[in-house]
């Protein structure tokens, strides 16, 4: 028995291989709360270890906000380039990397260690769990962005310190994620980091390996 029709199919892959993230080509209009709503639930719907819903989300509308975490990223991405070789450096420069003050809002998705706890099932011998539960709600709201043709941005290139601060985050609390949401102008069909030649996307079956590490092909 098979409860999605092709049709249904279909659309869940047009989601997932149509996503993209989105720094550039924000337009001004609005987000509907309903339709915010939707992909905020579309998160809260996600798996997590022991049903904890590590999660928050905080909206940030605020230009102050939002200001004080851009400043964070210009200092953090040139740090970051001071990493980096010729040519790498200046290429890494050249992108444009986040959408922080151009896009509608700014969604900051938070872990949550303390929520049903401190005992939760399946947390106890890996305790990273808790921040891959606050991916998956990542990755659900991301999609579900993209099937109401809202894009979303991922900022990692910001300081935490600065992060909690502005947000007010309790001690205990991680930032997981910095998004930025809006309606775009258009989606690009393969990545930002593709098309302009920073990496390619891997072979399927260069990154699957059989019953152990880098054994290949299926010995079966
Ligand atoms: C954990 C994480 C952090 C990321 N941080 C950034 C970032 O700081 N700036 C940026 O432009 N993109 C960031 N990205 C987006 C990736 O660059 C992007 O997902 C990748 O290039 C593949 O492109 P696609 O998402 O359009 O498929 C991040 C993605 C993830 C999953």
């Amino acid at each position: 028995m098979n409860e999605f029709s092709d049709e249904e199919k279909d659309g869940l892959y047009k989601t997932i291989f149509s996503r993209r993230d989105v720094r550039s080509g924000f337009v001004k209009t609005a987000i509907p709360d309903e339709v915010l709503t939707k992909i905020l639930n579309a998160a809260h719907h996600a798996p997590s270890v022991g049903f904890s819903q590590p999660w928050n989300f905080i909206l940030i509308r605020s230009a102050a906000t939002r200001s004080m975490v851009k400043a964070s990223f210009d200092e953090e991405r040139i740090l970051a380039a001071g990493r980096a070789e010729e040519p790498r450096r200046s290429k890494y420069l050249s992108l444009k990397l986040e959408g922080i003050m151009d896009s509608a809002v700014n969604v900051c998705v938070t872990y949550d260690p303390t929520k049903f706890g401190p005992f939760v099932i399946g947390r106890n011998s890996i305790p990273e769990t808790g921040v891959y539960s606050v991916c998956c709600a990542v990755q659900n709201l991301w999609l579900a962005a993209r099937a109401e043709s809202v894009g979303v941005g991922w900022v990692s290139i910001l300081s935490n310190d600065t992060l909690r601060e502005a947000l007010g985050l309790p001690s205990h609390v991680v930032p997981v994620a910095y998004l930025c949401l809006g309606y775009v102008k258009k989606f690009s069909k393969r990545p930002d980091l593709e098309e302009t030649g920073w990496l390619p996307r891997l072979n399927l079956e260069d990154v699957v390996y059989y019953e152990r590490w880098e054994q290949r092909p299926d010995p079966q």
